[in-house]
């Protein structure tokens, strides 16, 4: 059983996401998702989600090729949830390329490209612009 391990925000869902996952997916035989909690991402992004972290997981966890979700509370923990689940192989969009190689003694660790010209940051550009 390959287990594959992701994360991210997935706030305000969009095409990108759906692809990514889609695309762990198909490395292994089941997905696991790490969902970043609002504080989590309010210290890396600076600002706080759309979405509730209770709604970004009950959205993510709706998806047909996501079987497990799980909050990420700290970045510092990302070692042990890899352990925790069991991860076989770690996939991050290539925006973190190079950044979790040191995981590399836990498990694969792959990096797959972004899907271009949509991101969260964007949609909500394109909202707030809305007169
Ligand atoms: N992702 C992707 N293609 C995009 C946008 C995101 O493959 N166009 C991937 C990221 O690489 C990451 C996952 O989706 O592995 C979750 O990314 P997240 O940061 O939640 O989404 P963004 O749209 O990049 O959000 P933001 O604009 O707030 O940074």
């Amino acid at each position: 059983m390959r287990r594959v391990v992701t994360f991210g925000t997935f706030d305000v869902l969009h095409v990108g996401h759906v692809l990514i996952l889609e695309r762990a997916r198909a490395l292994g035989d089941q997905l696991i998702v790490g969902v970043s909690s609002d504080e989590l991402n309010f210290s890396k992004k600076g600002r706080r989600p759309i979405y509730s972290q209770k709604d970004r997981v009950h959205i993510i966890s709706a998806l047909r090729c996501v079987d497990e979700v799980f909050i990420e509370e700290s970045l510092e923990k990302k070692g042990d949830y890899l352990r925790e689940h069991r991860a076989s192989l770690l996939v991050m969009g290539d925006d973190w390329a190079g950044r979790f190689d040191e995981f590399k003694s836990i498990c694969e660790v792959v990096y797959l490209p972004r899907t271009p010209s949509i991101s969260t940051t964007e949609i909500i550009e394109v909202i707030r612009q809305i007169p």
